[in-house]
C-alpha cells in the first residue's frame, strides 16, 4: 500500500521516498520527506523545546509545544507560527486569524482531478489519493489537502481546497499550495533564472537564514523565473545526494520559497503568487489551488530529472502527440519575418520537400492587417491581399507539394490598431481612465471574460475549420500590466490575474478537445511560459527565441532539470545568427536542436547545397535516432559550458542496449589537450559497438574510464557516437 494511517500517522511510500504526517493535539504536523524508510515511525525527530517567545496553543501548557518551531504541515497565519505561511485569510469581521486543527481522512483508489485547473493523471501508473481534513472550527473555514502517489514513478502531488463553510464572506489573501518543513538547513537552492531569449539559466547557491525565493508577478510563469525549484543536499550531484524537486503545474503568477529558520530548520512554499491576490468566498464557496509535483531522489539531480521526464511526458502530457511523432517542421518566421505571400511560402515548402522536412509552419503576418507587429492582433481573418490568394489555396497547394500545413495565433492578445478593438476597448485589460502600459506595442485580452474567450475561439475555429490545418503555435507576446475587469467589482480586482489564467486554461481545454488531431506548441515569446502547466494542453513548447546553437545548450540544459525533450520545441536556424550573429556549422545546429522537437527556421530556397546535403542527412538521423531521444532516459554528462571546456549529453534506451552521446567542444585550442566524456547509464557487463568507429568496448570501460573525444580543429564543433549492444 502507497498510503496508509496507523498510530496517529500518515505513511505514504513511492519506490524510493517516504512521507509523513502526525495529528499531535489536534495540529497535523509534517514529519518526515527523504529516502524510504518502511515503516519507521520518524515523529522522533521531533523535540518540543522551549523556545523564549514562542507562544503555545490555547489549552496547551507545555511550553515546549509552540506552533513557532512544530513543523506543520499546512500552515495558516496568526496564530503564532512566525514563519512564511501557506493560508492567510481576513473574515468579515477584519480578522486575519485562522487556526487549522485536523478533522478526518480518506484513502481513495485513483488520482483526484483539481476542476478547471491542469493535474497528473494516473494514466498506467498504480495510484493512490490521501485527502486529509483541516479546519477554523471558529469560522468554519475547511481545507482539505490532498495528496497523489504515483509509486513507481516517485512523485508525490499536491493540492488543496479552501472552503467557506460560514455564514459570513471570507477573503482568501494567501493560498499556496503546499509546504515542506524540513529539520535541516544545509541544502543548496536550485533555480532557474533568465529573461528573454535566455530562460532557465540553472543557478545554484547555498540556503541562507531568512528567505531565498524566486517567482513571477507578470502574470505569466515567465522568462524570468520557472516555476520549477530543486533543494538539494550540499554534496549532491548528477549521481549521488538527495534532492527533492517541486514543479509548479501552472502557468501565472508564482511563489517558490525556502526559509532558513531560527532553530536551523528549512520551510520550503510553493503557491500562487500573493501580489494582487485576493479571493472572495461566500458560503459554500471553494478556491482550489493549483498542484505542484513533489519529487524524491537519494541518488542525485540525474534521476530526479528522469522521474519529471517521466511524469511529464506520461501522466500530464495529454492527446494524440503526446506520443505519436511529430512532423518535421519548417516556420518561416526568421526566413521572412512579416514579408511573405503565398509564392513565397510555396517555394520554401518545395524546396523544404526536397530535404526531406514534413510540414510548413506560417508563423505571424497572415491575418488581418498586420505587416509589422503595431496591428492586427484580434482580426482573426485571413489577410487575402497579402497571402494573394485564400487560406484554403494555400494550404492545398502545401498538402500538394506533399507537407502537413501549421498556422501561428496569439489569441490572448489585441492591437489597439484593430476591429476587434474598435468595436471592444474594454475587452482589453485596463483600468478605465487611466493609460494602458503597452508591451510590443499591444494590450492583453481579458481572458478572465468568459464572452472575450469564446469570440476569439469562434474565430480561431473558423481558421481552423476552413483548411486542413494539422498544427497550431500558441503565442503570448508580453505580460500582464494593468489588470482590471469590467466584469467584477472593485473589491473582487485581485482574483484577476488567476481567472486570466483558468480563463486561459478553459480555453485550451476547449480548443484541444474540439481539434484532437492538431498539435498544439506553446510559446510566449520563446520560452515565457515554459511550465507544467501549459504541458496538459501543449504537449511541446518553443523553448526560446534564441535559436543559436550555442546558447542553447546553457538554455536546454537548463531546461533539461524538469521537462522532458518531448516538449523541447528546438529548430535550426541561420547563420550568421540573428539573435547572436554567431557562426556555428550545419553540423552542430543539427545536433542541439535534435535534442528536442527538431524543425528549421530558415530560408531553405537561400542554402548551399552543400548545406542542403547535410540537411539531408541530419533528418536521416534524426528519424534514426527518434525513439532513442525521445523515449530514451536523458542524462548531463557536463555542466551547460559555463564551466566545462565541451557540454555533452546522451540517451540510453529503457533495455540499455543503445546510446547517443552528443558532445559541443566549445573552444578550438592550439596543441589542445584530450577530452575525456564520462559516458553514464550502460550496462557495465555488456559489450558495445561504437558505430562510428568500429570499436568494441564494455559499459563498464566507458563508464569508468570514459572515451576521448577526437581534437577539433574550430570553435563549436559537434560530434556524436551512437552505441549499440553486440548480441
Ligand atoms: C514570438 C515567437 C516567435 C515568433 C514571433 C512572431 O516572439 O517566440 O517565434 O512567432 O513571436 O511575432
Amino acid at each position: 500500500m502507497a498510503i496508509y494511517y496507523k498510530n496517529n500517522m500518515f505513511y505514504l511510500h513511492t519506490k524510493n521516498s517516504t512521507y509523513q504526517m502526525k495529528v499531535e493535539r489536534d495540529f497535523l504536523l509534517h514529519v518526515y520527506y527523504g529516502p524510504y524508510v518502511g515503516e519507521t515511525d520518524m515523529s522522533y525527530l521531533i523535540k518540543n523545546i522551549d523556545r523564549g517567545f514562542a507562544g503555545n496553543p490555547d489549552g496547551i501548557t507545555e511550553k515546549g509545544f509552540s506552533l513557532e518551531t512544530q513543523p506543520l504541515e499546512y500552515p495558516a497565519y496568526g496564530t503564532g507560527d512566525f514563519k512564511n505561511d501557506c493560508l492567510k485569510v481576513v473574515y468579515a469581521d477584519g480578522s486575519h486569524v485562522t487556526d487549522l486543527k485536523y478533522v478526518s481522512y480518506d484513502i481513495k483508489e485513483g488520482k483526484y482531478a483539481l476542476e478547471g485547473l491542469p493535474a497528473m493523471y494516473q494514466g498506467e501508473e498504480d495510484v493512490q489519493t490521501l485527502e486529509i481534513v483541516l479546519k477554523d472550527e471558529y469560522k468554519n473555514l475547511e481545507v482539505v489537502l490532498y495528496y497523489g502517489v504515483f509509486e513507481n514513478l516517485d512523485i508525490i502531488t499536491r493540492a488543496c481546497k479552501i472552503i467557506n463553510k460560514g455564514k459570513e464572506k471570507v477573503n482568501v489573501l494567501r493560498a499556496y499550495s503546499m509546504c515542506l518543513d524540513f529539520t535541516y538547513k544545509d541544502m543548496d537552492f536550485i533555480h532557474f533564472y533568465g529573461r528573454h531569449a535566455m530562460e532557465r539559466t540553472m543557478e545554484r547557491t547555498p540556503l541562507l537564514h531568512g528567505m531565498q525565493s524566486v517567482g513571477s508577478r507578470r502574470g505569466f510563469s515567465s522568462h524570468q523565473h520557472n516555476p520549477f525549484v530543486i533543494l538539494c543536499k550540499q554534496d549532491a550531484t548528477e549521481e549521488s545526494g538527495w534532492c527533492y524537486g517541486a514543479s509548479f503545474v501552472y502557468s501565472g503568477n508564482f511563489a517558490a520559497e525556502a526559509e532558513v529558520t531560527q532553530v536551523d530548520g528549512t520551510r520550503f512554499t510553493m503557491g500562487i503568487h500573493d501580489a494582487q491576490f485576493n479571493f472572495e468566498l461566500q458560503q459554500g464557496e471553494a478556491f482550489v489551488t493549483p498542484e505542484v509535483l513533489l519529487s524524491f531522489s537519494p541518488v542525485g539531480l540525474g534521476q530526479l530529472s528522469r522521474n519529471y521526464h517521466k511524469a511529464i511526458r506520461y501522466n500530464l502530457c495529454r492527446g494524440k502527440y503526446k506520443t505519436a511523432r511529430r512532423p518535421i517542421l519548417i516556420n518561416n518566421w526568421e526566413a521572412t519575418y512579416f514579408d511573405f505571400n503565398t509564392e513565397k511560402l510555396l517555394d520554401i515548402a518545395k524546396e523544404a520537400k526536397n530535404l526531406g522536412i514534413e510540414m510548413l509552419v506560417m508563423d505571424d503576418g497572415w491575418f488581418g492587417k498586420r505587416d509589422d507587429d503595431v496591428s492586427g492582433l484580434g482580426d482573426w481573418f485571413v489577410n487575402e491581399q497579402k497571402l494573394g490568394g485564400k487560406l484554403k489555396d494555400l494550404v492545398d497547394g502545401v498538402n500538394e507539394i506533399g507537407l502537413k500545413f501549421g498556422i501561428w495565433f496569439e489569441p490572448e492578445m489585441i492591437s489597439e490598431d484593430s476591429d476587434l478593438y474598435r468595436a471592444h476597448p474594454d475587452w482589453a485589460l485596463q483600468i478605465p481612465g487611466r493609460a494602458p502600459t503597452r508591451g510590443r506595442q499591444q494590450l492583453v485580452l481579458d481572458f478572465s471574460r468568459e464572452d472575450v474567450r469564446s469570440c476569439i475561439f469562434n474565430q480561431m475555429c473558423e481558421i481552423l475549420e476552413s483548411a486542413n490545418i494539422e498544427y497550431v503555435k500558441w503565442d503570448a507576446n508580453r505580460h500582464l500590466t494593468d489588470v482590471w475587469s469590467a466584469m467584477v467589482s472593485s473589491e473582487r480586482q485581485g482574483e484577476i490575474f488567476h481567472r486570466y489564467i483558468l480563463g486561459l486554461y478553459d480555453f485550451l481545454e476547449k480548443i484541444t478537445q474540439r481539434f484532437p488531431d492538431i498539435l498544439f506548441e506553446g510559446c510566449s515569446g520563446g520560452g515565457g511560459r515554459f511550465d507544467a502547466g501549459m504541458m496538459y494542453y501543449h504537449p511541446q513548447i518553443w523553448c526560446s527565441d534564441d535559436t543559436d546553437a550555442i546558447e542553447r545548450l546553457e538554455i536546454q540544459y537548463g531546461t533539461s532539470f524538469a521537462y522532458p525533450i518531448s516538449t523541447v520545441g528546438s529548430h535550426v536556424s541561420v547563420c550568421p545568427n540573428h539573435q547572436t550573429g554567431r557562426t556555428v556549422s550545419m553540423k552542430t545546429r543539427g545536433v542541439v536542436a535534435m535534442s528536442g522537437t527538431f524543425g528549421y527556421e530558415l530560408d531553405v530556397t537561400k542554402m548551399s547545397e552543400e548545406d542542403k546535403q547535410m540537411v539531408r542527412e541530419q533528418i536521416e538521423d534524426f528519424k534514426k535516432y527518434y525513439d532513442l531521444i525521445q523515449n530514451g532516459d536523458y542524462y548531463r554528462l557536463t555542466d551547460d559550458g559555463r564551466k566545462s571546456p565541451f557540454v555533452a549529453w546522451q540517451f540510453v534506451s529503457q533495455d540499455k542496449k543503445e546510446a547517443l552521446v552528443n558532445v559541443v567542444v566549445l573552444r578550438a585550442r592550439a596543441n589542445a589537450m584530450l577530452h575525456i566524456v564520462h559516458i553514464k547509464g550502460l550496462d557495465p557487463e555488456k559489450l558495445y559497438s561504437i558505430e562510428e568507429t568500429g570499436e568494441k568496448l564494455s559499459g563498464r570501460a566507458l563508464m569508468s574510464g570514459g572515451y576521448p573525444i577526437p581534437i577539433m580543429e574550430n570553435d563549436y564543433q559537434a560530434w556524436q557516437i551512437h552505441l549499440v549492444v553486440c548480441e
